[in-house]
């Protein structure tokens, strides 16, 4: 399956992780551990699940080189993985100007590398079918403060979009999964930095809106936002993930067997990913879902 339009994913793995200190010491966020994989193969398994195959890792000088050791061009997986630094944390938008190369004049789907979604992606897959515009989502939370807010009327068109609000104007926040079409980066040019001096990627949704052009679709119960920007919220995300695939015997985020799933690889490469599996365990399992789906 591919997207029908075509759109690029990039995966932003920056920032400092500052809540998450001294974890966030050595090894970077989206590194950390996630119940029994690293952080960023969640977002990944997501963007692979929407068909994407060719995505670009954004991170900082220092961290860059880790996310490259761990899944170099991405052929074993069917992807082509490219990498790029963000030298300074100037803002989530700045994303698209240093993508520019990497996109090529196509459309560009964002998602952040501590965003993890479990459930059905059909809500994903859909708007990735969108032709023109962008999508973002709605998701219900305790603290929409934290996050981006989106503001519905009552017929449940987007009115407006604040980043981190002091006095929230409703209880969606908007997760860090963003479908934009090829105007994404003529569009980010046009931002100015904001008070935070950071490229905000609030403002260029808010610009889309704006126009007439985004489109706010609210998460169904049946999908989850896991949060991990805190010391309990990453717990509760690797319990939660653990609870999961211990019930069901089934793995979240497996991505070998998503490229497998997708056809991204055939057996021949399966087989060379599960030879090079050293954890028993998990050679057993690929070799399961190799067999049996
Ligand atoms: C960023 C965005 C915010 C969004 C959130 C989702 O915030 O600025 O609009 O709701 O990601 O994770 P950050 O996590 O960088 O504070």
């Amino acid at each position: 399956m591919t997207p029908s339009r075509s759109t690029r994913g990039i995966i932003l793995a920056g920032g400092a992780g500052t809540r998450l200190h001294p974890l966030t010491q050595i090894v970077c966020k989206q590194l950390l551990p996630v119940y029994d994989k690293p952080m960023i193969y969640y977002p990944l398994s997501t963007l692979m699940l929407g068909g994407i195959r060719e995505v670009l890792i954004i991170s900082t000088p220092k961290d860059l080189p880790q996310f490259r050791n761990l899944f170099g061009d991405g052929s074993h997986l069917g992807l082509q993985i490219e990498y790029a630094e963000q030298a300074e944390p100037n803002g989530i938008a700045q994303a698209f100007l240093i993508g520019e190369g990497f996109l090529d004049g196509s459309g560009a789907t964002l998602i952040l590398g501590d965003n993890i979604f479990y459930g059905k992606l059909g809500f994903f897959r859909e708007a990735l079918e969108l032709k023109t515009g962008a999508c973002v989502f709605g998701a219900h939370v305790r603290d929409p403060e934290r996050f981006g807010v989106v503001e519905f009327n009552t017929a449940g068109k987007a009115l407006s979009i604040e980043e981190k609000p002091k006095q929230p104007k409703s209880s969606f926040a908007v997760p860090g999964l963003y479908v934009y079409d090829e105007t994404v980066v003529e569009r980010t040019k046009a931002l100015q930095p904001s008070g935070r001096g950071e490229l905000e990627i609030t403002d260029l949704n808010v610009a889309y809106l704006n126009d007439g052009k985004l489109d706010v679709r609210v998460l169904g119960r049946g999908v989850a936002w896991l949060d991990t920007g805190t010391p309990e919220s990453l717990l509760e995300a690797g319990n939660y993930i653990g609870t999961i695939e211990r019930q069901q015997n089934l793995k979240v985020a497996c991505i070998e067997e998503i490229a497998h799933h997708m056809g991204f690889i055939d057996n021949a490469g399966m087989e060379n990913l599960i030879a090079s599996t050293r954890n028993p365990d998990y050679r057993a399992y690929l070799e399961n879902v190799m067999r049996h789906g």
